[in-house]
């Protein structure tokens, strides 16, 4: 046990989030993407109510979506370059897996939405521990097409569905920097005190 922890407690002390460009192939394989998303539903959830679904992004799908966030980014951009919509393309095909966390939260009568909102947020978190504690490494963005009506409709999204962020996961290909943490003495006070 004391084992576990230990690797745990380093792991959490030490993570960083690495880039989708210096996300390498091999990705996590069918077992492991299964487990990924078995843990990213096992987050607390008041009420039981599920207020998160899972969009998996791999392979050939991933240049799919790359063409619905091209498109729309062309339609805004009619100056743009044929690189620089490429580069919008590759937006979701750079790690070999990107998982979609979509929070479904809705008013309700006795779970406040915040709360189901936080949820998908912990959703988002558990498959990056996760996906570190496999030996990937993972990073949790949203980027513009995240809050873009288009793309979300064109990827399956519901009017009231929102995406909580786009995980990506591959094998750490390069070391990246450590940033700086925030101060504990700034953050936190001890009450009563
Ligand atoms: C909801 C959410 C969305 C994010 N979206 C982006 C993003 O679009 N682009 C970006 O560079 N970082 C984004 N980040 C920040 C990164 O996930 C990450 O926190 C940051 O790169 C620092 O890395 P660290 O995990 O090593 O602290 C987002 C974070 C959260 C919580």
């Amino acid at each position: 046990m004391g084992m576990t922890m230990t690797t745990t407690i380093d792991m959490l002390n030490s993570r960083r989030s690495v880039p989708p460009v210096a996300l390498d192939g091999p990705g996590p394989d069918a077992t492991a993407l299964k487990n990924l998303l078995r843990i990213a539903a096992r987050v607390p959830d008041h009420g039981k109510l599920a207020p998160w679904r899972f969009i998996v992004f791999e392979g050939e799908a991933r240049q799919k979506a790359g063409d619905i966030i091209a498109r729309v980014f062309a339609a805004d951009n009619p100056d743009a370059s044929a690189d620089r919509i490429d580069q919008e393309r590759k937006r979701l095909a750079l790690a070999p897996l990107v998982i979609g966390v979509v929070s479904r939260a809705a008013p309700h009568v006795k779970i406040p939405e915040w709360e189901q909102v936080m949820s998908a947020g912990a959703a988002c978190m558990n498959l990056i521990v996760a996906a570190n504690a496999m030996g990937f490494a993972a990073s949790w963005l949203t980027q513009w097409y995240a809050y873009d009506r288009r793309v979300l409709d064109a990827l399956g999204l519901s009017a009231h569905e929102k995406m909580a962020g786009f995980v990506h996961i591959g094998r750490p290909a390069a070391v990246i920097e450590d940033r700086v943490r925030p101060d504990l003495a700034e953050i936190v006070t001890r009450f009563g005190a």
